[in-house]
Parts: structure tokens; C-alpha cells; sequence
């Protein structure tokens, strides 16, 4: 029996795990890594400790399972987290630049007064926001210092990660990653000049794009595993939770309930259109070529405010607490809790809201709150819903949940109300991971289709709706009016 090995490199932690034929997880290994906030509105890891976290969790994951022949190593990441290196000595040459960050926010609002939205709408799919790497990389070569040298490597986590664990033999990403960098072409498959132009990348630091299937390179020794295995998958997180949870066929949607939350919509082979508030992003390429596209909406903060009822509040003393809790009340009281940390994404698109609580009255108390903060996860996640199916007409006919906060059966239980649709997880709920093994096990000969990768998918629990429309409309049009409230309200630039 062969296993797979799947390294998920996350926006707050690194996970790694050992998936079975059957893509049941026979060991996990898990490390943290720091945030780091050096002013508001701008967030940076260090690219070292995440690289330092896969190694650890390759190598305990590897001593847990010693005697299983290894077919192939799944790669995903947190996407658009801008990272750049010296090809000469392979150490970064400054902190990355998180998906979070606003620091941009300026420069975006400038490109977009001198009219080079619809370029980039047209090209990426992508709306003109600092969530995208192109602006960051243009401050990381332009205020942040660092040379446009012919060493210059730049790329988002997986090229990082991918650079070392195969020595430095392999410059490369896949079109899911690329599509998140505002440099690429959706529709040609490739870095599309213009962009490249526009944004003063120099030539030559750009990683090769590959099918996200297919093998990219093998392991060096020091890598937590032996050397040789094939790297044979790489997905961005969200992209690879659609995987992961077997969305496969157009029409087929997912939410992950992580940090953020991401609802993609598989739209089948052909770029469309974009759509007013999402973004049309490539979800995977196949080894044969064919492509995945998805429509997507990126809610930047919901699991991020449970953390933040512990770690900034106090509220509680472990995220677990935050279901129970909730459940504890049967609605908050008129309390509305809009978590724009780092401003809003779909539909709304504004770097500069900020996280806004309304409707306190002196009765309002800790439960009310973590139940306005499980609330505003389904509100947000209905938002781009409505959004998709407004301009896309495409309509969701059910949704997949995953992600650590998916545990939460009061959550799917106000998602399908809100919705008005069932609400399925999976028994397997790291399906980010589980992605990134399917398509690199697929690459290798582990599992020979989507179909057979499909009839692993196991039902945990299904949801349906019990509050009739009417009364999920009416607590919905309150949330609607407390984002009003939240909208540009930062006046500092970012
Ligand atoms: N038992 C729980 N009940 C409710 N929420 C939980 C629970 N466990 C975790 N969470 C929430 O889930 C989120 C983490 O989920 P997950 O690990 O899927 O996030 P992620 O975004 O993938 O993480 P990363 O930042 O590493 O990518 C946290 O924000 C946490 O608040
Ligand atoms: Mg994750």
C-alpha cells in the first residue's frame, strides 16, 4: 500500500498529514508560526518559519507512519502571500507580505483612478484590492528595499516551499496559485505581459507555470522525508478544499470555515465572464490539460473573530467553546457584529472597513457576541451566495462546508437558513489537505479518476433549513445595514 503525504502551509499554521489509498488520514503533525503586525492594517510571516514548520511536521508525520512507501508529497498553500528570495543563497529578502495586508490599498485606489481596472479584470478575473500579490510585490521592490537583482526569485508560498524542498532545483507554480498574483492570464494560461509591465516585475524572477497535477520535482535530503519522493500536487488552500471535497462538476460549491471563509463554485472548463463582486480564479489543471475555473467569494475574516473573542477579549478560553456558547441564547438580542479586521472582501471590496459592533444594549453579555460572531460567518457567506447566483445566474443548490469552524452544527444550521438550502460536511474535514494529496496521488498512479476520488467522499452530517425565509431575510437586513456602518471607515490610507 502506498501513501500520500500532504503539506498544508496555512495562514497561521503548518499541517502536515499521511492519507491512506482510501484518503482517510493515518497521521498529522501540526506547528504554529507567527503573525507579525508591525502597524495596523499590515500583517507579515516569515517565510524561514514557514519553511522551518513544514520541514518539523514532514519529518514527525513521516516517524508515524516509517514503513509505507511514499508515492507522492501534496503541496497547498495560503494563497497570494507574496514572498521573495536570492536564488544564490535561497534566504528571503524581506518578511512575505500576507494575503491580509492593506498596506497597498492606496496604490490600488491609484491604478484604479488612472483606469487600469478593467485590464485587470479583463486578464486575472481578479477586482483591483492589496489582497492580490502584484501590488505587494511592487512595494517589496519599491519602498520595501529590496534589489531587482538577476537573482530575484519572487513567488507565493508553494514556489517558496517547492524551491527548497527540491534544493532549489525547481522554480514553479501552478495556474490556481499564479491566478491570485494579478500577473496572470487566466484565459491564455500564462504570465500576460501587460501586467507584468504595468507592475514593474522584472524579468526572469517569475516562477515556470505547471498543471497543478504532475510532477514538479523531488525531495533533497533535509526535507523531514527521504529524498526522491515525488512533489507531484500544489493547489491554493481554497482551491484544493474544492478538490478535497469533490467538486468536480460545474454547479458543485464549497464553503471553508477557516480564518476567513471562501465559497468557491466550480463553473466548469470555460473562463467566464466576471462577475460583479467575485472573482473567476483557475481552480486546478489536470496532468492532460484540461482545466477547472471557479467563481469565488473571499470573506476575509469569520474563524478570525472567534480568535480574536479569545485572544483580544477574553470572551473564551478555547475556540471549541464558541458552538455551545452561541447556542446558549437563542438569538443575540439585535447585537450584529461585522468582523471587517482588515477590511471587507465579496462582495463589497473595501480595504477600508473596519470591524464595527452595533445594537449593544445593557443586556447584551459574552453569549450574545459569540453568537453575533457565528451569525455574521453565515450573513457574509449569504452575501456572496446572493451575489453569485444575482450575477451569475447560476443557482446554489447546496453547500459543502469544511474548516475548523464547520464543526459548529449551529453554524450550518443558520447557513442553510440563511441560504435556504441543505448544508453537508464531510466526515473529512481537512479537505484542504486532502486536496492537495488527491491531485498529487493522481499525478502518480495512486488514483486513476476524479470519479474514484468522488466515491470517497463521506457524508458527517446534513442540514436543512428550519427558519422559513421570511424571518432569515428580516435578521439578514439588519446585518446589512450594521456592514453600512463598518464601510470606509478607516481614513488613514490602508
Ligand atoms: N471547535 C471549534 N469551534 C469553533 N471554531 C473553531 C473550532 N476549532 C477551530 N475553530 C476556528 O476555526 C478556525 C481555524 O480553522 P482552519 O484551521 O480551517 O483555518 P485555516 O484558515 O485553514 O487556518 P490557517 O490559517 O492555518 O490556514 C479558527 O479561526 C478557529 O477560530
Ligand atoms: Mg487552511
Amino acid at each position: 500500500m502506498a501513501i500520500v503525504l500532504s503539506i498544508d502551509a496555512g495562514t497561521s499554521s503548518v499541517r502536515s498529514f499521511a492519507f491512506d489509498e482510501a484518503g482517510a488520514p493515518l497521521a498529522s503533525a501540526a506547528r504554529e508560526f507567527t503573525q507579525h503586525y508591525p502597524r495596523p492594517g499590515w500583517v507579515e510571516h516569515d517565510a524561514e518559519e514557514i519553511l522551518a514548520a513544514v520541514v518539523a511536521t514532514l519529518g514527525e508525520v513521516r516517524a508515524r507512519v516509517p514503513d509505507e512507501p511514499v508515492a507522492a508529497i501534496g503541496l497547498t498553500v495560503q494563497r497570494e502571500t507574496t514572498v521573495v528570495w536570492d536564488r544564490r543563497t535561497g534566504r528571503p529578502l524581506h518578511r512575505a507580505i500576507v494575503w491580509q495586508d492593506r498596506r497597498t490599498a492606496g496604490r490600488c485606489d491609484q491604478l484604479e483612478a488612472a483606469g487600469h481596472l478593467e485590464v485587470v479584470r479583463a486578464r486575472t478575473g481578479l477586482v483591483l484590492d492589496p489582497y492580490f500579490s502584484a501590488t505587494k510585490l511592487e512595494w517589496l521592490l519599491g519602498e520595501g528595499g529590496v534589489p531587482a537583482t538577476g537573482d530575484l526569485a519572487f513567488g507565493t508560498v508553494d514556489s517558496w516551499l517547492l524551491w527548497h524542498l527540491t534544493g532549489g532545483a525547481v522554480h514553479a507554480t501552478e495556474p490556481g496559485n499564479a491566478s491570485r498574483t494579478m500577473l496572470f492570464d487566466i484565459r491564455d494560461l500564462a504570465w500576460s505581459g501587460e501586467l507584468v509591465e504595468l507592475f514593474g516585475v522584472p524579468a526572469g524572477c517569475l516562477p515556470e507555470v505547471r498543471p497543478s497535477s504532475g510532477r514538479f520535482g523531488v525531495t533533497v535530503e533535509g526535507c523531514g522525508v527521504e529524498a526522491g519522493i515525488p512533489v507531484s500536487g500544489i493547489a491554493g488552500d481554497q482551491q484544493a478544499a474544492l478538490f478535497g471535497q469533490a467538486c468536480f462538476e460545474p454547479g458543485t460549491t464549497k464553503n471553508t470555515y477557516g480564518t476567513g471563509s471562501f465559497v468557491l463554485m466550480n463553473v466548469g472548463p470555460e473562463c467566464p465572464e466576471p462577475v460583479e463582486g467575485l472573482l473567476t480564479t483557475v481552480a486546478w489543471q489536470l496532468a492532460d490539460g484540461t482545466v477547472a475555473y471557479a467563481l469565488e467569494g473571499a470573506i476575509f475574516s469569520t474563524g478570525s473573530a472567534i480568535q480574536w473573542l479569545r485572544d483580544g477579549l477574553g470572551v473564551i478560553d478555547e475556540a471549541a467553546e464558541t458552538g455551545p456558547l452561541a447556542a446558549s441564547v437563542d438569538d443575540t438580542g439585535g447585537v450584529y457584529l461585522v468582523p471587517a479586521f482588515t477590511g471587507l472582501g465579496s462582495p463589497w471590496w473595501d480595504p477600508y472597513a473596519r470591524g464595527a459592533v452595533v445594537g449593544i444594549t445593557r443586556g447584551t453579555g459574552r453569549a450574545h457576541l459569540a453568537r453575533a460572531v457565528v451569525e455574521a460567518m453565515a450573513y457574509q457567506t449569504r452575501d456572496v451566495v446572493d451575489a453569485m447566483q444575482a450575477a451569475s445566474g447560476r443557482e446554489v443548490v447546496h453547500l459543502r462546508a469544511d474548516g475548523g469552524a464547520s464543526v459548529m452544527d449551529l453554524l450550518l444550521q443558520l447557513q442553510a437558513d440563511q441560504l435556504q438550502v441543505p448544508v453537508s460536511r464531510p466526515v473529512n474535514q481537512e479537505t484542504t489537505a486532502l486536496g492537495a494529496a488527491y491531485l498529487a496521488g493522481l499525478a502518480e498512479g495512486v488514483w486513476g479518476s476524479l470519479d474514484e476520488l468522488a466515491a470517497q467522499w463521506q457524508l458527517d452530517v446534513e442540514v436543512s433549513p428550519r427558519a422559513d425565509r421570511a424571518s432569515a431575510d428580516a435578521l439578514h437586513a439588519g446585518w446589512r445595514r450594521a456592514v453600512e456602518r463598518a464601510r470606509g471607515w478607516a481614513t488613514d490610507g490602508a
